[in-house]
């Protein structure tokens, strides 16, 4: 394997929610199985992570909340370092973006491509909250949408009719946050003119063929679209402030968040340094040294990242390396093994509807190494995957429990009962016995080939391939029996089954680390190198790694420990009170506590203001969806004098065919207006229940009946 140094970082979760197995198996599981391979096969590895503890979504979270972004983020991110380390997740250092390092670091680095002119400075005019003094983003106004008049449209979408909007279209626009309404102020920005950096992008990503798929094609189609200048700061109070000595004015500008966290990697892995008492140690990991060597970077995250780790952050340091020539280059990423995402039970996880489990929760009900390996056997790699409490259950039970756990026993116990708790002599080995040592070099070889590969779910069951042959070979060779009829035969077996269990030990040991490391106990064989950080400063690793799996460890006469059980079996129970709390969770979102209120009354008004509006009863002949807005219905109404062609905007609570045949109220002489193409020809009226329910207000009178 090379021996460049191999800094593997892992998508910065922001730090305002706690983590769920979503995230897990995004970002954090699969780096830490790589990494725990590599720090095996003995590379010289750093692997950073921390929380991203800026940007808009943690102020609006604080505002909501009725405190301060600082709180929040303290608070989250002790929550995510707690559930991250009771994963397992091995990291050498988890920072957080708030600390001074990552100031430092991206304010520099901010400085030296605006200095050099990598950046351009633009005026315009964007929606202002005077009340939050903040801001704002499309998606945080909110006002009445002029096609369907639903009055709680999005400043960037109506998600009644599904209209494309943006903040100037909506009727009485008004701020997500304090409720007042926006101003427009003009503000200056420092953009990054990503269109003029992509040729160098394309030529740099035409070396990448190796690349996975799903992560090429992302990155294909926005070269494709072509790539648009992106502002790289903000008007916010919360983030890493523009520094002074920029050209312009800093007051009240931070740096934009996707400009300062991956950045967070370059600070961690500085704090990382600091921490061995090697301030410039960082740089062997990040930059091409005198002597030409050349770390190796690669970026495990979630596909919702990609553009920002595949284009953004590597332009940004593209600029970094134009800004600075003499000084060390940065490397670009090696690889970014970017994961699609997990589904939870069938269905897309969401925090919202409470449909996700959390990691903390899963910790408490289960060994840590059965939900690595849960996860791990079904990491949505290429594509988007599922993840099922049956299914867990199924592949704990059914591979770890029943093929490894019981391999393992198997050998332990023979060894126990018939060769005296000692590793027998091997003596003229049958074409058996070398077959499954053979396989040893084989499984080694090919699981290494998958972690480097990226391919982590065939990794895994490669591995746990070895002790399904380890127990077809206990199968054939029958120790029960020969120890009565060819006892070396028997010492053979028993002697050659220890030998793979000691590779076992090593070859799971990136997934189950607390079992292995359990397994090597029994074994009572020391000597391996951790898959943990290493806590010294001297980084060369001793002992047996990934390769001496491939060969036997363990010394005849070598006195072997108890048999224990390595993995429990999860029982039906157990899977049902998961489901069932996920169940729970959902419906307490859907069906709020209390019921709702009655709507207020109306003002009072006079029967001469009622009297204008011509009610009719109307006949619903036909009804389809609005071929350009999925979210309204049309209807053909018969009124007995005339038909009438009437829009509503109801399509998420009715289907075209539930009001055919029906005659319902409709307001007549209401004035037509054109939605997406189509008249609207007068109003049909409906009653809206508590809870939301729409329901036609229908009448026995014959069509174009009165209504008084
Ligand atoms: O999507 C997210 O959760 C971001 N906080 C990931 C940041 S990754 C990196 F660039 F820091
Ligand atoms: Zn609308």
């Amino acid at each position: 394997m090379a021996d460049r140094p191999l800094l593997v970082t892992s998508a910065l979760p922001y730090a305002n929610g706690p983590l769920h197995l979503g995230h897990l198996a995004g970002a954090y599981l699969p780096a830490d199985l790589f990494v725990r391979y590599a720090r095996l096969a003995g590379r010289d590895v750093v692997f950073v992570c921390g929380s991203d503890e800026h940007g808009a979504a943690i102020t609006i979270r604080a505002h909501k909340e009725g405190t301060t972004p600082q709180a929040i983020v303290d608070r989250y991110h002790a929550e995510l370092e707690h559930a991250l380390d009771g994963f397992g997740i091995s990291f050498d250092i988890y920072g957080r973006t708030s600390s001074e390092t990552h100031r430092e670091t991206s304010q520099d680095l901010f400085l030296a491509v605006e200095r050099a002119g990598g950046f351009t400075r633009k005026t315009s005019t964007q929606l202002y909250d005077p009340e939050a003094g903040l801001f704002l983003a499309d998606r945080y106004v909110t006002g009445t949408c002029p096609v369907c008049g639903y009055e709680h449209a999005y400043g960037d979408q109506c998600e009644n009719c599904g209209s494309a909007l943006s903040p100037d279209d909506l009727i009485e626009p008004r701020s997500t946050l304090t409720g007042a309404e926006p101003e427009r102020r003009e503000t200056t920005h420092w953009y990054l003119p990503l269109g003029d950096l992509q040729p160098k992008l394309e030529e740099w990503l035409a070396t990448k063929t190796d690349w996975k798929p799903n992560v090429l094609g992302q990155v294909r189609s926005w070269l494709q679209d072509g790539l648009q200048e992106r502002a790289m700061t903000r008007d916010l109070d919360w983030g890493v402030p523009v520094p002074e000595g920029v050209d312009g004015d800093p007051e009240g500008k931070v740096l934009y968040v996707w400009f300062d966290a991956p950045i967070g990697y370059i600070s961690f892995t500085r704090e990382w340094a600091r921490q061995r008492g090697d301030d410039d140690l960082w740089r062997r990991y990040w930059q091409v040294g005198e002597d030409g060597t050349t770390p190796e970077l690669v970026h495990f995250i979630g596909k919702d990242n990609i553009v920002f780790h595949c284009l953004i952050f590597p332009a940004v340091l593209m600029a970094q390396n134009e800004a600075q020539p003499d000084l060390p280059r940065f490397v670009l990423p090696e690889n970014v093994p970017a994961n699609e995402f997990l589904n939870l039970e069938g269905q897309k996880l969401s925090t919202s509807r409470g449909w996700a489990v959390w990691a903390e929760e899963a910790l408490a009900d289960f060994p840590v190494d059965l939900l690595r390996y849960g996860l791990a056997v079904g990491l949505p790699e290429t594509k988007d995957a599922d993840f099922s409490w049956a299914e867990f259950q199924a592949r704990v039970n059914g591979e770890l429990a029943d093929v490894v756990g019981n391999f393992v026993n198997r050998a332990l116990t023979f060894c126990a009962r018939f060769t005296d708790g000692q590793v027998p002599a091997l003596v003229e080995p049958n074409e058996k016995d070398q077959q499954m040592l053979a396989a040893l070099e084989t499984a080694t070889a090919t699981v290494g080939a998958a972690y480097e590969r990226y391919r982590l779910r065939e990794a895994v069951q490669e591995a746990v391939g070895l002790a399904r042959l380890g127990n077809q070979y206990l199968q054939e060779t029958e120790p029960w029996k020969t120890r009565k009829t060819d006892e070396q035969a028997m010492r053979n077996t028993v002697h050659v089954a220890l030998q793979v269990c000691a590779s076992l030990s090593i070859l799971m040991e990136p997934v189950v680390p607390d079992a292995m490391a359990s397994l090597r106990a029994m074994l009572q064989l020391d000597g391996l190198r951790s898959s943990e950080p290493p806590a010294d400063s001297d980084r060369q690793p001793t002992g047996l790694g990934w390769s001496d799996a491939a060969t036997p460890l363990l010394q005849t006469n070598h006195a072997i420990g108890e048999p224990g059980i390595l993995f429990r079996k999860i029982e039906d129970e157990e899977v049902e009170a998961q489901r069932q709390r996920l169940a729970d969770r959902a419906a307490a979102v859907e069906t709020p506590e209390e019921e709702e209120p009655y709507a207020d009354l109306a003002e009072t008004i006079t029967f001469d203001q009622f009297t204008p509006l011509d009610l009719r009863a109307g006949r619903i002949v036909a009804a389809d969806v609005h071929p350009k807005a999925d979210k309204l219905l049309r209807f053909d109404v018969d009124l007995g004098f005339e038909t009438r062609q009437i829009l509503s905007g109801v399509r998420e609570h009715l289907a075209p065919d539930d009001l055919v045949g029906q005659t319902v109220v409709v307001v007549a002489n209401l004035a037509p207006r054109t939605i997406r193409g189509l008249e609207s020809q007068g109003m049909i009226l409906f009653a809206e229940n508590r809870d939301g329910a729409l329901m036609p207000v229908t009448t026995s009178g014959e069509p174009g009946a009165l209504v008084k």
